[in-house]
């Protein structure tokens, strides 16, 4: 069978006369006067952009928090907590950094002013030091059953990422860190979300959490290992625990640090703090070793206060009825 022919077709002007040509033709130039005018606009527009980024760039590197100005300009401390915070102060949702509560071993504890815009008046800044891992050793107890996420609690799946992890490189290191902040930040929303007493999480970035600062503005709430309470309020108190360590297994989770140190105190009422190594409690093989000691150490505290409490026995009776539910 013969091949087709193809059939050229010769590209022919449709213009009739020359004043149509000519119409279209000015038709175009506006087109592309038109088209540069809007692409200058656009250029002008982003130039706009860019200052403005540089601006807030400039303010942040500017910015030294009242605290900051009482350091030496020599002290690490005081770029940190410029570089930890800074992102916060430039989001509007803190103002300043006013004092320390508290320099632990893992992380640091700063009293911010709140910008008023976030309806609070003072803002707790928890800053994890870059060196936590190491005092972080026995994390597989922890970690148990736990699926990795990173920072913004997706899964980790990449190969880069888990090999890391094992081998500990620094990258390794560092996505453990957010792995942990971010557990500790998740976990404080659930709590929250479900009406645990636990301070009311604002934000996370990189190596600080934000949340509500429990006290005022002259003094950050004692933790129950350096308060002492009246008798007459320690079974109250005890109870009040108990009910959040019951909605904390209700949710699902066990503190598993929990003690006296991390108990704040203030107008008679108690919240529950430090949450980076709190486990799963259907997952971790751990999980009702780690709710007994919860309830034993803080029996212990409340025994002082002549509060009769059979640990093992309130574990159980917790325990036992939530490992009975269909889940
Ligand atoms: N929201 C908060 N409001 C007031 N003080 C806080 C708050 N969170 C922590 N603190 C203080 O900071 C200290 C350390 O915080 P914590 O979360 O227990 O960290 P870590 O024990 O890992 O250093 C606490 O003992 C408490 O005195
Ligand atoms: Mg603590």
């Amino acid at each position: 069978m013969p091949y087709p022919k193809p059939t050229l077709k010769r590209q022919t002007f449709n213009f009739n006369t020359f004043d149509e040509y000519a119409y279209d033709n000015r038709d175009r130039t506006a087109h592309r006067q038109h088209g540069n005018r809007k692409r200058k606009k656009e250029k002008q527009q982003r130039k706009e952009v860019v200052a403005a980024l540089t601006d807030l760039q400039d303010n942040i590197a500017e910015w030294v928090p009242t605290y900051c100005a009482s350091l030496d300009p020599q002290h690490h401390e005081r770029q940190w907590v410029i570089d930890s915070i800074g992102p916060f102060y430039r989001d509007n949702i803190v103002t300043d950094v006013v004092s320390i509560v508290k320099g632990g071993k893992e992380a640091n504890v700063y009293t911010c002013l709140a910008h008023p815009a976030t309806g609070l008046s003072h803002i707790a800044a928890k800053l994890y030091r870059p060196r936590m891992l190491r005092h972080l050793k026995n994390d597989a107890v922890y970690k148990a059953g736990r699926t990795l996420r990173d920072a913004e609690g997706k899964q980790i799946k990449g190969r880069r990422e888990k090999l890391a992890l094992q081998q500990k490189t620094k990258f390794g290191k560092e996505v453990d860190i957010q792995w942990w902040i971010g557990n500790e930040f998740r976990a404080q929303q659930t709590l929250y979300a479900a009406g645990a007493d636990v301070p009311q999480p604002i934000a996370h970035i990189g190596n600080t959490i934000l949340m509500a600062h429990i006290g005022d503005g002259f003094r950050a709430a004692p933790t129950l290992s350096e308060t002492g309470i009246v008798r007459g309020e320690a079974q109250p108190l005890f109870n009040r625990i108990m009910d959040n360590i019951a909605l904390m297994l209700e949710n699902h989770l066990i503190h598993g640090d929990l003690s006296a140190y991390n108990i704040l105190y203030w107008d008679g009422e108690i919240t529950i703090i430090d949450f980076p190594q709190m486990v799963e409690a259907r997952h971790n093989p751990h999980a009702f070793d780690l709710l007994q000691r919860d309830i034993q150490r803080v029996a212990d505290y409340f025994a002082r206060y002549g509060v009769a409490a059979d640990a093992q026995e309130l574990a159980l009776g917790l325990w036992q009825p939530y490992m009975g539910r269909d889940f």
